[in-house]
């Protein structure tokens, strides 16, 4: 498989099983973010989220039902050998096919973090039944290492809503609210993921310059979303029509583009906040930075990241390292 290299990322057009053994080495990415066919013969559900089937792109491969169970247990197994210790990994399924899924995570080392209901509005009209307007995400990880979970990522824990509620609490409820994109008039695969919903695993459970990978790519959004957010991705797309037309609108983006379109979380009282500066630990952090310098993140990230290591506000870290530099 010939890969295609972008923004410091590496895409496949073929099967992630075969091409996942042959090219991504054990322990190597830091998430997996990843949406498998439904296996569901004769869907017809994408056809209320996309009125207009002409900018649907042909090639979707789907897994016949009788299969379903060997192919999620070949692919999940891919998962977890290339997840680092303490990757997460983050499953969408539909229900229909939930079990198998949920068997083969059963039959890995991966264990569950959160059994995560994503819920939207769809739009389907039903007489005799309730209407079908969630999906499952499963967030599991693999042990033996530190997992990644930016807690104030997105919301403080001290910010409130109007009403006195947490935030911080609201946005860490195991039911996600949010809706799909409708997209008229682009070119687009048959069930695209929201790049809200993504971005929000991707801001919890990785940092900047972290390898992301997608065994189904599809019409790319976790793609899309984590080179937004300026981490590398690894994936694969069987189908070659959606993966054509999607390469050809990642060249388009802008490594970080949706960065300056992230809510700055008030974070308040950092650990150490208190506590006095000494000589050590002035040299603890030029060393670290001089180490995340290396690593070539932006300095936004470097010092977000000293600010986790070392318990102290922005502005704290930011004037220790014009003190050093002196
Ligand atoms: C549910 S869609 C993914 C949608 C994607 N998350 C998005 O937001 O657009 C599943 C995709 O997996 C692809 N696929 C099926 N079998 C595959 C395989 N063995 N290797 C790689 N991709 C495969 C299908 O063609 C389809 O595009």
């Amino acid at each position: 498989m010939k890969p295609v290299k972008l923004h410091n990322s590496t895409f496949y057009n073929g099967d992630c099983i075969s091409g996942a053994s042959q090219y991504i080495p054990d322990n190597s990415v830091d998430l997996i973010i990843t949406d498998p066919p439904y296996g569901i013969s004769g869907d017809r559900l994408h056809r209320h989220y996309n009125r207009n089937e002409e900018f649907v792109t042909g090639g979707y491969c789907e897994i016949p039902q009788e299969e379903y169970a060997d192919f999620s247990r070949r692919w999940i197994r891919q998962a977890e050998r290339i997840l680092r210790p303490g990757g997460s990994i983050y499953i969408v399924s539909g229900y229909t096919n939930l079990p198998d899924i949920l068997c083969a995570l059963r039959g890995t080392s991966l264990h569950e973090v959160n059994h995560i209901i994503w819920k939207f509005r769809f739009g389907v009209f039903t007489r005799k039944k309730f209407i079908s307007s969630h999906y499952h995400i499963l967030f599991y990880a693999k042990p033996g290492g530190k997992r990644t979970f930016n807690l104030e990522s997105r919301f403080g824990l001290a910010e409130k809503d109007d009403d006195n509620r947490s935030l911080n609490n609201a946005d860490r409820e195991d039911v996600w609210i949010i809706n799909r994109e409708y997209k008229p008039g682009r070119v687009k695969n048959k069930n695209e993921l929201p790049l809200p919903l993504v971005s929000k695993m991707i801001q919890y459970s990785s940092n900047e310059g972290d390898r992301v990978a997608d065994l189904f790519l599809g019409g790319f959004s976790t793609a899309m979303a984590a080179i937004g957010l300026n981490r590398k991705v690894i994936g694969f797309e069987i189908a070659q029509p959606v993966f054509a037309a999607k390469i050809a609108e990642l060249e388009r983006i802008r490594p970080g583009y949706l960065l300056p379109e992230l809510r700055t979380p008030f974070i308040q009282n950092p650990a150490r906040s208190r506590t006095r500066w000494t000589e050590a630990d002035r040299t603890a952090l030029a060393m670290e930075f001089q180490r995340l310098s290396e690593d070539r993140l932006p300095k936004s990230e470097i010092v977000r990241r000293l600010q986790e290591t070392f318990g102290r506000g922005r502005f704290a870290i930011e004037k220790a390292l014009k003190k050093k530099n002196r």
